[in-house]
């Protein structure tokens, strides 16, 4: 199969928690006869420094033309503070928006090696298999108005939360359909108690749930869901939201596995290419000094593998070799027990690419 990658490394550890994908990627093509070829484009602080803008033409040219995108992530202190349609980070928001990646998937699972990283109990995290379905491309982050009006202490800032009934129909459908190949439970988070927005969810979700009836509908507040997710994380299957309480919500949900550095997430439309990146973002602090963990964006490749290209079983032998690296001890500093010696970005990506390749040997 050949396949088009659009490669997107952003700042701080992006370039390099991507490299490690690719030669994970290369891995993967050349043991089960596949042809991957990747163009690169720009996108967040080094788009701005080098072209002038967080999200340039040329970028959404490729990421267009491509059979999916696979993204490290953008920002960093040196472009904090740019006005806000030149921030890093709108140029992610833009590539989402502009290919309408509107089903963000985050999937939280616990690797039994690493139950000791979690700052949980072990039984509160043990056999946690959870995914979370964000709406991506509406809500708070893109209504309109967003402006200032006004001077001085009568100054007011407007941010606007809007959804139709068709953006919230899409997503909840998607999260109906994974958990048919789940666990059978939907459990939709909203502020019905406060926002209308979160009222009109409500209804679509029962609306979408007749179409399901295999699948239960469970609702949840946000903040229920907040202490729900460290009380008890056991009780979720998928949980499908609005874009905020998504975004914050996930990264509460990775502390579960230990690190944000071993979450990977996918970013679909209805039809064109998907986007493939950590849920962690640049970290700017480490960036640079072969510290970063590289897991998440490897088993991001995995979900573009199954996701865009269909390719299950390579997919899952990336999963396998990541899950069999942990197994055997290997740690990079972020998920590092006292005493073990951390192992850097590129020593923990040769672990991975090693043991896919004994796995094929094994099998061959
Ligand atoms: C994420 C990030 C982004 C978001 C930022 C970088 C705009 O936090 O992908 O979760 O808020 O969606
Ligand atoms: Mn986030």
């Amino acid at each position: 199969m050949n396949k088009k990658i659009a490669v997107l490394p952003g700042d701080g550890i992006g370039p390099e928690v991507v490299a490690s994908a690719i030669s994970v990627l290369d891995e993967v093509a050349n043991q089960f006869g596949h042809s991957f070829t990747y163009t690169y484009g720009k996108l967040g602080g080094k788009a701005i420094d080098e072209d002038g803008e967080p999200l340039p033409e040329k970028t959404i040219a490729i990421c267009k033309e491509s059979d999916g995108i696979l993204l490290g992530a953008v920002g960093g202190p040196k472009w904090d503070g740019l006005p806000g349609h030149l921030r890093p980070e709108k140029g992610l928001l833009g590539l989402r928006k502009e290919l309408e990646l509107f089903a963000n998937l985050r999937p939280v699972a616990i690797f039994d090696s690493l139950r000791k990283a979690s700052s949980l109990k072990e039984e509160v995290i043990e056999d946690v298999d959870l995914l979370f379905v964000r709406e991506l491309t509406g809500g708070i982050y893109f209504g309109e108005p967003r402006e200032r009006r006004g001077a001085g202490e009568e100054e007011v800032a407007i941010d606007t939360l809007v959804y139709s009934r068709a953006e919230m129909r899409r997503i909840i459908r998607k999260a109906f359909e994974l958990a048919k190949v789940r666990k059978n439970h939907v459990t939709s988070v909203d502020k019905a108690n406060v926002l209308e927005t979160s009222r009109m969810w409500r209804e679509v979700a029962e609306e979408v749930a007749q179409e399901f009836p295999e699948v239960e509908l469970e609702h949840m507040l946000v903040d229920n869901a907040a202490m729900q997710l460290i009380r008890q994380p056991k009780q979720f299957d998928v949980i499908v939201t609005e874009n905020m309480f998504g975004d914050i919500l996930s990264d509460q949900a990775s502390m579960l596995t230990g690190s944000l550095g071993m979450l990977p997430s996918a970013s679909l439309s209805s039809d064109g290419p998907g986007l493939y990146e950590p849920i962690h973002g640049s970290a700017p602090d480490i960036a640079g000094k072969g510290l970063a963990n590289p897991l998440a964006t490897i088993s991001s490749a995995a979900m573009m593998l199954k996701y865009s290209f269909g390719l299950i079983k390579e997919g899952d032998a990336v999963e396998k070799a990541i899950n069999e690296v942990l197994t055997n001890g290997y740690r990079t500093a972020d998920i590092c027990e006292d005493g073990k010696e951390p192992l850097s970005t590129e020593q923990m990506t040769k672990k991975v690419v090693d043991v896919l390749r004994k796995n094929a040997a094994i099998q061959a």
